[in-house]
Protein backbone atom coordinates (compact mmCIF):
# COMPACT_ATOMS: atom_id res chain seq x y z
CA UNK A 1 0.00 0.00 0.00
CA UNK A 2 1.26 3.36 -0.71
CA UNK A 3 1.76 5.72 2.11
CA UNK A 4 -0.38 8.59 0.42
CA UNK A 5 -3.20 6.13 0.43
CA UNK A 6 -2.79 4.91 3.98
CA UNK A 7 -2.99 8.17 4.84
CA UNK A 8 -6.52 8.53 2.92
CA UNK A 9 -7.41 5.90 5.45
CA UNK A 10 -6.38 7.51 8.41
CA UNK A 11 -8.07 10.53 8.16
CA UNK A 12 -11.21 8.26 7.78
CA UNK A 13 -10.94 6.96 11.01
CA UNK A 14 -11.78 7.66 14.00
CA UNK A 15 -9.31 9.49 16.68
CA UNK A 16 -8.62 7.61 20.01
CA UNK A 17 -11.46 9.16 22.71
CA UNK A 18 -9.28 8.52 25.30
CA UNK A 19 -6.00 8.71 26.57
CA UNK A 20 -3.71 5.75 26.85
CA UNK A 21 -6.22 3.83 25.35
CA UNK A 22 -6.15 1.55 22.16
CA UNK A 23 -8.40 1.73 19.74
CA UNK A 24 -8.51 -1.45 16.76
CA UNK A 25 -10.15 -1.39 13.95
CA UNK A 26 -10.53 -2.91 10.68
CA UNK A 27 -11.36 -0.40 7.68
CA UNK A 28 -10.82 -3.06 5.11
CA UNK A 29 -11.26 -6.92 4.90
CA UNK A 30 -7.42 -7.43 4.17
CA UNK A 31 -6.49 -4.84 6.90
CA UNK A 32 -6.09 -4.74 10.44
CA UNK A 33 -6.36 -0.58 11.45
CA UNK A 34 -4.38 0.01 15.02
CA UNK A 35 -4.24 3.27 16.33
CA UNK A 36 -2.96 4.74 19.69
CA UNK A 37 -2.84 7.49 21.57
CA UNK A 38 -1.20 9.34 24.10
CA UNK A 39 -2.37 12.15 26.45
CA UNK A 40 -0.50 13.62 28.81
CA UNK A 41 -2.33 17.03 30.50
CA UNK A 42 -5.15 16.79 28.27
CA UNK A 43 -2.86 17.34 25.41
CA UNK A 44 -2.98 15.25 22.54
CA UNK A 45 0.52 14.11 22.32
CA UNK A 46 0.59 11.64 19.77
CA UNK A 47 -1.28 8.89 17.66
CA UNK A 48 0.31 5.66 16.43
CA UNK A 49 -1.17 4.26 13.23
CA UNK A 50 -0.30 0.89 12.39
CA UNK A 51 -1.83 -0.85 9.70
CA UNK A 52 -1.46 -4.83 9.37
CA UNK A 53 -2.06 -6.52 5.87
CA UNK A 54 -3.58 -9.80 6.06
CA UNK A 55 -0.98 -11.49 3.81
CA UNK A 56 -2.22 -10.57 0.42
CA UNK A 57 0.85 -12.37 -1.11
CA UNK A 58 0.68 -15.46 0.81
CA UNK A 59 3.93 -14.05 2.70
CA UNK A 60 4.67 -13.08 6.36
CA UNK A 61 2.08 -10.32 7.53
CA UNK A 62 3.83 -6.95 6.71
CA UNK A 63 3.61 -3.82 9.22
CA UNK A 64 3.60 -0.52 7.93
CA UNK A 65 4.15 2.67 10.63
CA UNK A 66 3.32 5.54 9.24
CA UNK A 67 3.77 8.45 12.37
CA UNK A 68 6.64 10.13 10.51
CA UNK A 69 4.63 10.74 6.94
CA UNK A 70 1.53 11.63 8.73
CA UNK A 71 3.68 14.19 10.85
CA UNK A 72 4.98 15.42 7.91
CA UNK A 73 2.01 15.64 5.64
CA UNK A 74 0.67 18.06 8.81
CA UNK A 75 3.88 19.66 8.94
CA UNK A 76 3.66 20.60 5.28
CA UNK A 77 0.16 21.62 5.33
CA UNK A 78 0.28 24.14 7.81
CA UNK A 79 3.17 25.44 6.37
CA UNK A 80 1.97 25.24 2.60
CA UNK A 81 -1.52 27.66 4.23
CA UNK A 82 0.54 30.44 5.50
CA UNK A 83 2.61 30.59 2.12
CA UNK A 84 -0.73 30.50 0.41
CA UNK A 85 -2.29 33.41 1.98
CA UNK A 86 0.63 35.64 1.10
CA UNK A 87 0.49 34.76 -2.69
CA UNK A 88 -1.50 37.35 -3.94
CA UNK A 89 0.98 39.93 -2.14
CA UNK A 90 3.89 42.41 -3.90
CA UNK A 91 7.23 42.66 -2.16
CA UNK A 92 5.97 46.05 -1.13
CA UNK A 93 3.41 44.43 0.77
CA UNK A 94 5.57 42.18 2.92
CA UNK A 95 7.32 44.85 4.71
CA UNK A 96 5.48 48.04 5.96
CA UNK A 97 4.20 48.41 9.39
CA UNK A 98 1.43 50.90 9.42
CA UNK A 99 0.66 50.58 13.51
CA UNK A 100 2.79 48.60 16.25
CA UNK A 101 0.30 45.84 15.98
CA UNK A 102 0.39 44.97 12.40
CA UNK A 103 3.61 43.21 12.00
CA UNK A 104 5.05 42.50 8.16
CA UNK A 105 3.91 39.57 6.82
CA UNK A 106 7.44 39.00 6.20
CA UNK A 107 7.93 39.20 9.67
CA UNK A 108 5.42 36.92 10.39
CA UNK A 109 6.79 33.79 8.33
CA UNK A 110 10.09 34.15 9.57
CA UNK A 111 8.60 34.26 13.19
CA UNK A 112 6.70 31.22 12.58
CA UNK A 113 9.77 29.38 11.27
CA UNK A 114 11.90 30.84 14.14
CA UNK A 115 9.47 28.87 16.41
CA UNK A 116 9.99 25.75 14.98
CA UNK A 117 13.88 26.06 14.51
CA UNK A 118 14.06 27.45 18.35
CA UNK A 119 11.58 25.21 20.15
CA UNK A 120 12.51 21.76 17.74
CA UNK A 121 15.04 21.50 15.71
CA UNK A 122 17.48 22.96 18.22
CA UNK A 123 16.34 20.85 21.17
CA UNK A 124 15.85 17.63 19.29
CA UNK A 125 17.67 17.50 16.02
CA UNK A 126 21.46 16.01 17.03
CA UNK A 127 23.26 17.37 13.84
CA UNK A 128 21.14 20.74 13.65
CA UNK A 129 23.17 23.57 12.50
CA UNK A 130 21.25 27.65 13.03
CA UNK A 131 20.53 28.89 9.86
CA UNK A 132 21.75 32.49 11.04
CA UNK A 133 22.91 33.65 14.75
CA UNK A 134 21.29 37.05 14.10
CA UNK A 135 17.75 35.43 12.89
CA UNK A 136 17.00 35.13 16.83
CA UNK A 137 16.95 38.63 17.67
CA UNK A 138 14.98 39.98 15.05
CA UNK A 139 12.69 37.64 15.01
CA UNK A 140 11.46 36.31 18.42
CA UNK A 141 8.40 38.02 19.38
CA UNK A 142 8.17 37.51 23.25
CA UNK A 143 10.34 35.04 24.73
CA UNK A 144 12.30 36.94 27.32
CA UNK A 145 13.60 33.30 28.13
CA UNK A 146 15.29 32.96 24.80
CA UNK A 147 16.68 36.58 25.08
CA UNK A 148 17.28 39.83 23.25
CA UNK A 149 15.08 40.89 20.60
CA UNK A 150 14.30 43.84 18.57
CA UNK A 151 11.48 46.05 19.10
CA UNK A 152 8.17 45.13 18.43
CA UNK A 153 7.28 48.61 17.07
CA UNK A 154 10.65 47.93 14.55
CA UNK A 155 9.50 45.10 12.46
CA UNK A 156 8.56 47.42 10.02
CA UNK A 157 12.48 49.10 9.88
CA UNK A 158 13.87 45.30 8.65
CA UNK A 159 14.35 45.72 5.35
CA UNK A 160 16.80 43.16 5.59
CA UNK A 161 16.46 39.91 5.66
CA UNK A 162 14.86 40.30 1.96
CA UNK A 163 12.13 38.44 1.27
CA UNK A 164 13.83 36.12 -0.82
CA UNK A 165 15.94 35.79 2.34
CA UNK A 166 12.43 34.93 4.84
CA UNK A 167 11.56 32.46 2.03
CA UNK A 168 15.22 31.15 1.82
CA UNK A 169 15.04 30.47 5.55
CA UNK A 170 11.67 28.59 5.57
CA UNK A 171 13.18 26.21 2.77
CA UNK A 172 16.02 25.63 5.31
CA UNK A 173 14.11 24.90 7.93
CA UNK A 174 11.91 22.76 6.21
CA UNK A 175 13.83 20.35 4.65
CA UNK A 176 15.61 20.08 8.39
CA UNK A 177 11.97 19.54 9.60
CA UNK A 178 11.32 16.60 6.71
CA UNK A 179 14.74 15.28 7.58
CA UNK A 180 14.32 14.97 11.38
CA UNK A 181 10.61 13.36 10.50
CA UNK A 182 11.31 10.38 9.08
CA UNK A 183 9.51 7.35 8.73
CA UNK A 184 11.37 5.80 11.46
CA UNK A 185 11.65 8.84 13.52
CA UNK A 186 10.70 8.05 17.42
CA UNK A 187 9.16 11.44 18.64
CA UNK A 188 9.25 11.63 22.45
CA UNK A 189 5.94 12.89 24.29
CA UNK A 190 7.82 16.66 24.35
CA UNK A 191 8.62 16.87 21.20
CA UNK A 192 5.25 15.78 19.79
CA UNK A 193 3.84 18.21 22.77
CA UNK A 194 5.85 20.85 21.43
CA UNK A 195 5.56 19.97 17.54
CA UNK A 196 1.75 20.68 17.74
CA UNK A 197 2.15 23.87 19.78
CA UNK A 198 4.78 24.71 16.84
CA UNK A 199 1.80 23.86 14.40
CA UNK A 200 -1.01 25.93 16.11
CA UNK A 201 1.05 28.84 16.45
CA UNK A 202 1.72 29.02 12.94
CA UNK A 203 -2.24 28.72 12.48
CA UNK A 204 -2.43 31.83 15.09
CA UNK A 205 -0.28 33.91 12.50
CA UNK A 206 -2.31 32.52 9.78
CA UNK A 207 -4.99 34.32 11.06
CA UNK A 208 -2.91 37.51 11.53
CA UNK A 209 -1.27 37.20 8.47
CA UNK A 210 -5.02 37.50 6.72
CA UNK A 211 -5.65 40.22 9.62
CA UNK A 212 -2.76 42.57 8.80
CA UNK A 213 -2.41 42.60 5.04
CA UNK A 214 -6.15 43.65 5.10
CA UNK A 215 -5.04 46.58 7.79
CA UNK A 216 -2.36 47.41 5.46
CA UNK A 217 -4.07 47.06 2.10
CA UNK A 218 -7.33 48.80 3.67
CA UNK A 219 -5.14 51.65 5.03
CA UNK A 220 -3.86 52.59 1.37
CA UNK A 221 -5.69 55.18 -0.09
CA UNK A 222 -6.04 53.37 -2.78
CA UNK A 223 -7.89 50.49 -1.40
CA UNK A 224 -6.38 47.52 -3.36
CA UNK A 225 -8.08 43.96 -4.26
CA UNK A 226 -6.04 41.43 -2.86
CA UNK A 227 -7.70 39.27 -4.72
CA UNK A 228 -7.18 41.03 -8.05
CA UNK A 229 -10.13 39.84 -9.82
CA UNK A 230 -13.15 41.77 -10.60
CA UNK A 231 -15.41 39.12 -9.22
CA UNK A 232 -17.76 40.57 -6.74
CA UNK A 233 -18.25 38.81 -3.62
CA UNK A 234 -21.35 36.86 -4.46
CA UNK A 235 -22.37 35.63 -0.50
CA UNK A 236 -25.67 36.42 0.18
CA UNK A 237 -25.98 36.90 4.03
CA UNK A 238 -29.59 36.32 5.48
CA UNK A 239 -29.85 37.51 8.75
CA UNK A 240 -33.31 36.46 10.10
CA UNK A 241 -35.11 38.69 12.88
CA UNK A 242 -32.83 37.62 15.81
CA UNK A 243 -34.21 35.50 19.14
CA UNK A 244 -32.63 34.95 22.16
CA UNK A 245 -31.87 30.98 23.21
CA UNK A 246 -32.85 30.06 26.62
CA UNK A 247 -30.03 28.70 28.82
CA UNK A 248 -31.13 27.22 31.83
CA UNK A 249 -29.27 28.07 35.71
CA UNK A 250 -27.08 25.77 37.07
CA UNK A 251 -23.78 24.76 37.05
CA UNK A 252 -21.60 23.99 33.64
CA UNK A 253 -18.56 22.29 32.88
CA UNK A 254 -16.17 24.99 31.64
CA UNK A 255 -12.56 24.26 29.91
CA UNK A 256 -11.14 22.06 27.75
CA UNK A 257 -12.29 18.32 28.53
CA UNK A 258 -12.27 16.64 25.04
CA UNK A 259 -9.24 15.12 23.34
CA UNK A 260 -7.11 16.58 20.84
CA UNK A 261 -4.70 19.43 21.56
CA UNK A 262 -5.78 22.53 23.53
CA UNK A 263 -3.58 25.61 25.13
CA UNK A 264 -3.03 25.97 28.56
CA UNK A 265 -5.05 28.92 29.18
CA UNK A 266 -8.00 26.60 28.43
CA UNK A 267 -6.92 23.95 31.28
CA UNK A 268 -8.25 24.00 34.69
CA UNK A 269 -11.75 22.49 33.89
CA UNK A 270 -13.86 24.19 36.63
CA UNK A 271 -17.51 24.56 37.24
CA UNK A 272 -19.66 27.64 36.93
CA UNK A 273 -22.62 28.43 38.36
CA UNK A 274 -24.39 30.38 35.84
CA UNK A 275 -28.36 32.16 36.79
CA UNK A 276 -30.60 31.75 33.58
CA UNK A 277 -30.08 33.81 30.51
CA UNK A 278 -31.29 34.23 26.60
CA UNK A 279 -28.02 34.48 23.95
CA UNK A 280 -28.73 35.50 20.11
CA UNK A 281 -28.95 33.06 17.93
CA UNK A 282 -26.70 35.14 15.64
CA UNK A 283 -24.39 37.80 15.26
CA UNK A 284 -25.09 41.50 15.02
CA UNK A 285 -25.55 42.74 11.86
CA UNK A 286 -24.41 46.10 9.81
CA UNK A 287 -28.05 47.31 9.58
CA UNK A 288 -28.86 47.09 13.23
CA UNK A 289 -25.02 48.14 13.99
CA UNK A 290 -26.18 51.31 11.91
CA UNK A 291 -29.17 51.68 13.84
CA UNK A 292 -26.87 52.06 16.53
CA UNK A 293 -24.97 55.15 14.51
CA UNK A 294 -28.18 56.86 13.60
CA UNK A 295 -29.53 56.86 17.05
CA UNK A 296 -26.43 58.91 18.32
CA UNK A 297 -24.63 55.73 19.11
CA UNK A 298 -20.96 57.33 19.28
CA UNK A 299 -22.32 61.57 20.17
CA UNK A 300 -23.81 60.16 23.50
CA UNK A 301 -21.64 59.35 26.51
CA UNK A 302 -24.03 57.75 28.43
CA UNK A 303 -24.05 54.08 26.42
CA UNK A 304 -20.36 54.48 27.13
CA UNK A 305 -17.76 53.07 29.69
CA UNK A 306 -15.58 56.21 30.89
CA UNK A 307 -12.17 54.60 28.95
CA UNK A 308 -14.70 53.96 25.79
CA UNK A 309 -15.92 56.96 25.88
CA UNK A 310 -12.29 58.65 26.20
CA UNK A 311 -11.04 56.67 23.50
CA UNK A 312 -14.21 57.37 20.97
CA UNK A 313 -13.29 61.13 21.52
CA UNK A 314 -9.25 60.74 21.25
CA UNK A 315 -9.59 58.86 18.45
CA UNK A 316 -12.51 60.48 16.60
CA UNK A 317 -14.01 57.34 15.73
CA UNK A 318 -17.73 57.40 14.51
CA UNK A 319 -18.02 54.19 12.72
CA UNK A 320 -16.26 51.00 12.85
CA UNK A 321 -13.13 50.56 11.20
CA UNK A 322 -13.16 50.14 7.28
CA UNK A 323 -16.53 51.77 6.85
CA UNK A 324 -16.07 54.89 4.15
CA UNK A 325 -19.24 57.12 3.19
CA UNK A 326 -18.70 57.91 0.08
CA UNK A 327 -21.31 60.32 -1.81
CA UNK A 328 -23.75 59.41 1.20
CA UNK A 329 -23.59 55.55 0.71
CA UNK A 330 -21.80 53.64 3.48
CA UNK A 331 -18.92 51.27 2.15
CA UNK A 332 -16.57 48.83 3.72
CA UNK A 333 -12.83 47.83 2.74
CA UNK A 334 -12.99 43.92 1.98
CA UNK A 335 -10.08 42.09 0.54
CA UNK A 336 -11.65 42.57 -2.60
CA UNK A 337 -11.55 46.94 -2.16
CA UNK A 338 -13.44 49.50 -1.29
CA UNK A 339 -17.53 47.38 -1.43
CA UNK A 340 -20.99 48.78 -0.52
CA UNK A 341 -21.99 47.45 2.95
CA UNK A 342 -23.62 43.97 3.18
CA UNK A 343 -26.41 45.37 5.86
CA UNK A 344 -26.81 41.39 6.70
CA UNK A 345 -23.78 40.73 7.12
CA UNK A 346 -22.88 40.32 10.52
CA UNK A 347 -20.59 44.30 11.90
CA UNK A 348 -17.23 43.42 12.01
CA UNK A 349 -13.75 45.41 12.93
CA UNK A 350 -15.33 46.94 16.33
CA UNK A 351 -13.45 47.41 19.86
CA UNK A 352 -14.65 45.56 22.82
CA UNK A 353 -16.23 49.50 23.58
CA UNK A 354 -18.06 49.27 20.44
CA UNK A 355 -19.55 46.54 21.52
CA UNK A 356 -20.21 47.30 25.25
CA UNK A 357 -21.85 50.29 23.81
CA UNK A 358 -23.62 48.53 21.28
CA UNK A 359 -25.33 46.13 24.01
CA UNK A 360 -26.30 49.21 26.52
CA UNK A 361 -28.13 51.19 23.61
CA UNK A 362 -29.62 48.15 22.84
CA UNK A 363 -31.04 47.28 26.69
CA UNK A 364 -29.55 44.22 26.38
CA UNK A 365 -25.65 42.96 27.46
CA UNK A 366 -22.52 41.07 26.11
CA UNK A 367 -22.44 37.11 27.46
CA UNK A 368 -19.81 36.37 29.97
CA UNK A 369 -17.33 33.63 28.52
CA UNK A 370 -18.65 30.77 30.50
CA UNK A 371 -22.19 31.66 29.21
CA UNK A 372 -21.07 31.65 26.08
CA UNK A 373 -19.22 28.27 26.42
CA UNK A 374 -22.34 27.02 28.17
CA UNK A 375 -24.73 28.91 25.08
CA UNK A 376 -22.39 27.15 22.17
CA UNK A 377 -21.93 23.56 23.73
CA UNK A 378 -25.79 23.42 24.56
CA UNK A 379 -26.72 23.89 21.35
CA UNK A 380 -24.37 22.97 18.62
CA UNK A 381 -22.59 19.51 19.26
CA UNK A 382 -20.29 20.18 16.11
CA UNK A 383 -18.65 22.94 14.02
CA UNK A 384 -21.23 23.25 10.99
CA UNK A 385 -20.60 22.63 7.54
CA UNK A 386 -21.75 26.21 6.63
CA UNK A 387 -19.73 28.13 9.12
CA UNK A 388 -16.81 30.51 7.56
CA UNK A 389 -13.68 29.99 8.14
CA UNK A 390 -10.00 30.57 6.62
CA UNK A 391 -10.21 27.47 4.44
CA UNK A 392 -13.25 29.00 2.41
CA UNK A 393 -10.76 31.81 1.34
CA UNK A 394 -12.85 34.52 1.35
CA UNK A 395 -11.79 36.11 4.47
CA UNK A 396 -15.72 38.00 4.47
CA UNK A 397 -17.78 37.40 7.42
CA UNK A 398 -21.36 36.65 5.63
CA UNK A 399 -23.65 35.27 8.04
CA UNK A 400 -24.55 32.15 5.68
CA UNK A 401 -24.32 29.58 8.89
CA UNK A 402 -28.47 29.61 9.67
CA UNK A 403 -27.95 25.95 11.59
CA UNK A 404 -25.22 26.65 14.10
CA UNK A 405 -26.35 29.95 15.08
CA UNK A 406 -22.68 31.57 14.26
CA UNK A 407 -21.02 30.27 17.30
CA UNK A 408 -18.12 29.18 15.09
CA UNK A 409 -16.16 31.47 12.53
CA UNK A 410 -17.42 34.99 10.42
CA UNK A 411 -16.36 37.07 13.96
CA UNK A 412 -14.98 36.62 16.47
CA UNK A 413 -17.30 37.40 19.42
CA UNK A 414 -16.70 39.99 22.59
CA UNK A 415 -17.54 39.00 26.14
CA UNK A 416 -17.94 40.44 29.01
CA UNK A 417 -15.33 38.38 30.45
CA UNK A 418 -11.83 39.91 31.46
CA UNK A 419 -8.93 37.52 30.15
CA UNK A 420 -7.51 35.81 33.89
CA UNK A 421 -6.58 32.20 35.08
CA UNK A 422 -9.15 29.75 35.26
CA UNK A 423 -8.68 28.13 38.69
CA UNK A 424 -5.68 25.01 38.70
CA UNK A 425 -4.11 26.84 35.95
CA UNK A 426 -0.67 26.10 35.16
CA UNK A 427 2.57 27.85 33.57
CA UNK A 428 4.48 25.25 31.96
CA UNK A 429 8.19 25.18 32.36
CA UNK A 430 10.72 27.63 30.52
CA UNK A 431 10.77 29.77 27.72
CA UNK A 432 6.76 27.80 26.49
CA UNK A 433 5.41 29.05 29.69
CA UNK A 434 4.99 32.65 28.27
CA UNK A 435 3.05 31.44 25.42
CA UNK A 436 -0.32 32.87 26.87
CA UNK A 437 -0.12 33.02 30.59
CA UNK A 438 1.73 36.49 30.95
CA UNK A 439 -0.78 38.04 28.97
CA UNK A 440 -3.52 37.66 31.47
CA UNK A 441 -4.34 41.47 32.18
CA UNK A 442 -6.49 44.36 30.78
CA UNK A 443 -7.11 42.62 27.90
CA UNK A 444 -10.91 40.69 27.20
CA UNK A 445 -11.69 37.19 26.14
CA UNK A 446 -13.27 36.42 22.49
CA UNK A 447 -14.48 33.33 21.51
CA UNK A 448 -15.92 31.29 18.70
CA UNK A 449 -13.49 31.80 16.29
CA UNK A 450 -13.67 34.06 12.56
CA UNK A 451 -13.29 33.92 8.90
CA UNK A 452 -9.56 34.30 9.06
CA UNK A 453 -9.33 31.19 11.70
CA UNK A 454 -8.25 27.68 10.68
CA UNK A 455 -11.05 25.66 10.81
CA UNK A 456 -9.16 22.79 12.59
CA UNK A 457 -7.60 25.41 14.73
CA UNK A 458 -10.79 26.08 16.53
CA UNK A 459 -13.30 24.83 19.66
CA UNK A 460 -15.85 25.34 22.28
CA UNK A 461 -13.11 26.44 24.80
CA UNK A 462 -10.87 28.18 22.73
CA UNK A 463 -10.34 31.65 24.62
CA UNK A 464 -9.01 34.53 21.94
CA UNK A 465 -7.77 37.35 23.84
CA UNK A 466 -7.43 41.20 22.49
CA UNK A 467 -7.47 44.73 24.45
CA UNK A 468 -10.65 46.23 24.18
CA UNK A 469 -9.40 49.33 22.32
CA UNK A 470 -8.18 46.94 19.59
CA UNK A 471 -10.11 45.87 16.06
CA UNK A 472 -8.30 44.94 13.51
CA UNK A 473 -9.38 41.23 14.29
CA UNK A 474 -12.88 39.93 12.60
CA UNK A 475 -14.77 40.99 15.71
CA UNK A 476 -18.13 41.33 16.53
CA UNK A 477 -21.14 40.75 18.51
CA UNK A 478 -23.52 38.81 20.31
CA UNK A 479 -25.78 39.84 23.00
CA UNK A 480 -27.05 38.34 25.71
CA UNK A 481 -30.11 39.38 28.85
CA UNK A 482 -30.44 38.24 32.20
CA UNK A 483 -33.63 36.21 32.74
CA UNK A 484 -35.65 36.89 35.70
FE1 LIG B 1 4.04 34.05 17.70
Amino acid sequence: MSPALTLVLCGNLPESSQGRAFIIKSVLPQTYFYSISIISNSLLLLTYHFVYFKDPLNCNMQVETIQGASLRARYKKVRASSEHICKPLGKEDYVVQPVVDVSPPKWHLAHVTWFFETFLLMPFKADYKIYDDDYSYVFNSYYETVGKRVLRADRGNLTRPTVEDVYTYRQYVDQAMEDLLADDFEPTPRFLEVFELGLQHEQQHQELLVTDIKYILGHNPLFPNYFKTNRPDTANSPADPANFLPVSEGLYTIGHQQPGFCFDNELGVHQVYLHGFGIMDRLVTNGEYLEFMKAGGYKDFKYWLMEGWEWVKAEKIQAPMYWYEVSGEWHSYTLRGLQPLDWQAPVTHISYYEAEAFARWSGKRLPTEFEWEAACTTYVKEIPPMAQFQEEGRYLPTGTDPHGYQFYGDAWEWTSSAYASYPYFKTQPGALGEYNGKFMINQMVLRGGSCATPRDHIRPTYRNFFHPHLRWQFTGIRLAESHE
